[in-house]
């Protein structure tokens, strides 16, 4: 141990959760806390909404500035070239356990793309960009390939000329979506591409941080974001919504969920202190295909249930609450919901690999050791 880092280090408190520090530099996105506002390299969420499709904005964070017209042209371009699965991948896909949890299927689905790339431990830049680019423009195809898998269906392969998330409604429904669902999947895929160092990202950053490969450091964060504290809460506030089933019903659920002391889904945020920026997006998008699908319920009970937890407990929303009715109404299946989320936030994964990539240092911090000390050593067949 060197003399400058003592183990425990005497004055600095412990962090549970690392909430409050600063791990590093990025200049991928901002999360600002205080003021609820969330930046991708220098554009805030609130100007590119609406405007920006999932292609430009993939490519923003990936080289920093909006592609021109003839660069999103190639980007398209190299992103349709791409959208192919491995016949490979897809016959161990179809030996995996139907019901399994589509996160599972994911992850062992991205592990087993790393196996079958003969690059796989290539560490220069370039290389690493070329399996990031390949794999942001795959991963909605394996997610449509489970979700028919795990239906019993056929999969389908891509359709060329069709956008980044209408391919995906298509791959996984059959049928081309409508302009007014493929710009809604895609207003939800720009909202959470990336979101500073948030759990998954992190994780990724640091498994990249040894060394390892880009494959290993999504296959942590796809781990990490299967978690209901992080990505799998849209896929649990679609659950709460389903199981409150109409506005009516609202107010009871939420006087049960207090007095079991359980949590509400899609509620509360580490980092920001007010309502999450991407909630308010999200709430637009989904209100408006409430009323277009004629089943407005599922946004209705939504907006109750932001009320009543507001006066209850005062908690805000977050990006996950709104995400449930909008992916419900584009209709994707509940169980789904999570690896919509990797979907969108792979270019920001891959963003953030890239970085640690280019100027590394292994992430690594201290534990207070806070267990027993000094204790001897009892041979086996003296112990009872
Ligand atoms: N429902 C009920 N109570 C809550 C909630 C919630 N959703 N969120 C926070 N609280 C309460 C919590 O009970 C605690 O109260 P007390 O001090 O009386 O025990 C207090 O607020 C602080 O909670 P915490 O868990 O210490 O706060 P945190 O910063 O560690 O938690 C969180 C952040 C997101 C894990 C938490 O708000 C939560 O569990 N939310 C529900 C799951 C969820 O929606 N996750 C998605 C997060 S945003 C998108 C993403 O990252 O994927």
């Amino acid at each position: 141990m060197s003399v400058s880092e003592p183990n425990p280090p005497a004055a600095e408190p412990v962090r549970k959760g690392l909430e409050g520090v600063v791990a590093g530099e990025t200049s991928i996105s901002d999360v600002d806390g205080q003021n609820c506002q969330l930046i991708y390299r220098g554009y805030s969420i609130e100007e590119l909404a609406g405007k920006a499709s999932y292609e430009e904005v993939s490519f923003l964070l990936f080289f920093d500035h909006l592609p021109s017209r003839s660069e999103l042209a190639d980007w398209i371009k190299q992103l349709e070239s791409l959208r192919t699965l491995d016949p490979g991948l897809l016959e161990i896909l179809k030996c995996l356990p139907q019901k399994s949890n589509a996160m599972a299927w994911l992850r062992s689905a991205i592990s087993i793309l790393g196996q079958l790339d003969s690059e796989e431990d290539e560490e220069a830049l370039e290389v690493i960009q070329r399996k990031a680019i390949r794999t942001v423009a795959m991963l909605p195809c394996i997610a449509a390939a489970i979700g028919r898998l795990r239906a019993g269906k056929l999969v389908i392969e891509a359709k060329k000329g069709l956008s980044h998330a209408a391919n995906f409604l298509y791959m996984l429904h059959g049928s081309e979506p409508t302009t007014e669902q493929a710009t809604a999947l895609d207003a939800y895929f720009v909202l959470l591409a990336d979101h500073g160092f948030n759990a998954s990202t992190f994780t990724a950053r640091t498994i990249l941080g040894t060394k390892s490969d880009y494959y290993s450091a999504i296959v942590g964060a796809i781990g990490s974001l299967k978690g209901p504290l992080h990505g799998a809460a849209n896929r649990k506030a679609m659950e709460m919504l389903l199981e409150i089933g109409s506005p009516e019903q609202v107010v009871p659920y939420v006087q049960r969920t207090l007095e079991d002391h359980k949590r509400f889904m899609g509620f509360g945020h580490r980092v920001y202190k007010g309502e999450d920026p991407r909630a308010k997006q999200l709430k637009g998008v989904a209100k408006q295909l409430g009323e277009t699908s004629g089943d407005p319920r599922w946004f209705e009970i939504s907006e109750n249930l932001q009320k009543a937890v507001w006066e209850a407990k005062k908690l805000y929303i977050n990006v996950d609450f709104y995400s449930a009715s909008l992916l419900h109404y584009v209709g994707i299946p509940t169980e789904l919901f999570t690896t919509m989320f990797a979907c969108a936030r792979v270019a920001g994964w891959s963003a953030h690999v890239m970085e640690q990539a280019r100027d590394n240092r292994l992430i690594r911090p201290l534990a207070l050791y806070v267990g027993k000390r000094d204790l001897k050593f009892v041979p086996l067949n003296q112990r009872s």
